[in-house]
């Protein structure tokens, strides 16, 4: 929804500062509500989050809106089928958790490389510029096959393209984010070009293939599908890597728990997926009238699944405000659920393993170095800086 409301308001501070007290209200008093700042349905239920993201009749194709008319394609993220299968088959493959395993040994390596010039400045440092930031730009850079070089140069675009996900967006951030797609866009045709006349062994090269081969993908769709994937590396493993870090250092006896039992790292990872989640709501557009939650919504309202709220459910998850990561089972909704379930998850849970599980074992006296600073988003939660030291 873009429209000009005080950044000061008061739910905008609550879902930036810290949306749990929020949610608890609404998990007891207004699991299904109506908002009229955000016009929109809020869902805070585990289970009527669970439909919303898995019943058809919740369409994740919401991108009407584009003011200047500009034709551009739909990624799979805002897709229905058969557009979303056939778009998502594409790209299937290289995200497999079997071909993000064999990516281990180069995530290690470059852990290790990021935490030696951290330590090289001394033994301060921030954990988000030094190593939660950069890591899976590089991977996903490197994945793709985008020089990990020109980062500083689509830092800037993809963090206003990923401010621009909030509920509420001001027409200000509106029109610097329709600029950051076109340089984006622009940047990513110079790369597909030089992939066309020189194809590499990287998974531009070989989407490229596939559009050369027919009609299974186009050429628009294959720009705005290396935009979703360049942009997903960017905004959100930072956020599992920095909120998870956090809420250890909130916790120490989760966190010498961890360094007692590293092997605790993967189930420690989905806690902290659970606990704090980078990505704290999706949005659906409702095509017939539904009940949902004892709620009557229409066909054409739009309804935002809070995957944070529904993390934190009591009736899901047995003391839900309590970081245990030993939690088990742990069906968190932080990577959605049914057919957009992220297609990432495989390869953001090895990052988030190996930097973690790296930053505990490198720093036995891992502590708070000052106050961290908070990102001015809501969808996407994290932080701007985690000053830490080891
Ligand atoms: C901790 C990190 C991550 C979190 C919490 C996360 C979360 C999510 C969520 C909640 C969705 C579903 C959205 C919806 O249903 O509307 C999603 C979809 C997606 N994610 Fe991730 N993501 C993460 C990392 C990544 C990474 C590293 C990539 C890319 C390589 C990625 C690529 C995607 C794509 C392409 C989709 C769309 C899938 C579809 O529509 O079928 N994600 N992600």
């Amino acid at each position: 929804m873009i429209r000009d409301v005080p950044r000061d308001h008061p739910l905008l501070v609550q879902f930036r500062e810290d949306p749990y007290p929020l949610y608890r209200y609404l998990l007891a008093a207004a699991p299904v509500q109506r908002n009229d700042l955000l016009e929109a349905w809020t869902v805070a239920r585990y289970s009527d989050v669970v439909t919303v993201l898995t019943d058809p009749r919740f369409s994740a194709d919401r991108t009407s809106y584009s003011p200047d008319g500009y034709e551009v394609a739909k990624s799979m993220l805002v897709s229905d089928p058969p557009d979303h299968t056939r778009l998502r088959t594409l790209v299937q493959k290289a995200f497999t958790p079997r071909i993000v395993e064999q990516l281990r040994p180069r995530i290690h390596a470059i852990v290790d490389d990021l935490l030696d010039h951290a330590f090289a400045r001394g033994p301060e440092f921030d954990l988000i510029a030094d190593l939660a930031y950069p890591l899976p730009v590089i991977v996903i850079a490197e994945l793709l096959g985008v020089p990990a070089e020109d980062r500083a140069t689509f830092h800037g675009w993809s963090a206003t393209l990923a401010a621009s996900l909030d509920p509420l967006v001001s027409s200000d951030l509106m029109d610097r984010a329709w600029v950051s797609r076109d340089a984006l866009h622009a940047y990513l045709r110079g790369i597909i070009a030089e992939r066309r006349r020189e194809p590499r062994s990287d998974l531009i090269s070989a989407l490229v293939a596939v559009e050369e081969r027919g009609d299974t993908l186009r050429e628009p769709e294959l720009v705005v599908m290396c935009t979703l994937l360049l942009i997903a590396g960017h905004e959100t493993t930072v956020n599992l890597i920095g909120n998870g870090t956090l809420a250890l250092l909130k916790h120490p006896d989760q966190l010498s728990r961890l360094r007692e039992a590293p092997t605790l790292i993967s189930s420690a990872v989905e806690e902290l997926l659970r606990f704090d989640s980078p990505v704290q709501m999706t949005g659906r557009l409702v095509t017939e009238d539904v009940q949902l939650g004892g709620k009557a919504i229409g066909a054409g309202e739009f309804v935002l699944p809070l995957l944070g709220a529904a993390n934190h459910d009591p009736s899901q998850f047995s003391e839900p405000h309590q970081l245990d990561i030993t939690r088990n089972p742990n069906p968190h909704v932080a990577f959605g659920r049914g057919i957009h379930f992220c297609l990432g998850a495989p390869l953001a849970r090895v990052e988030g393993q190996i930097a973690i599980g790296s930053l505990v074992r490198r720093c036995p006296n891992l502590r708070l170095n000052g106050t961290p600073k908070r990102r001015d988003q809501i969808t996407l939660r994290g932080l701007e800086s985690l000053p830490v030291a080891a």
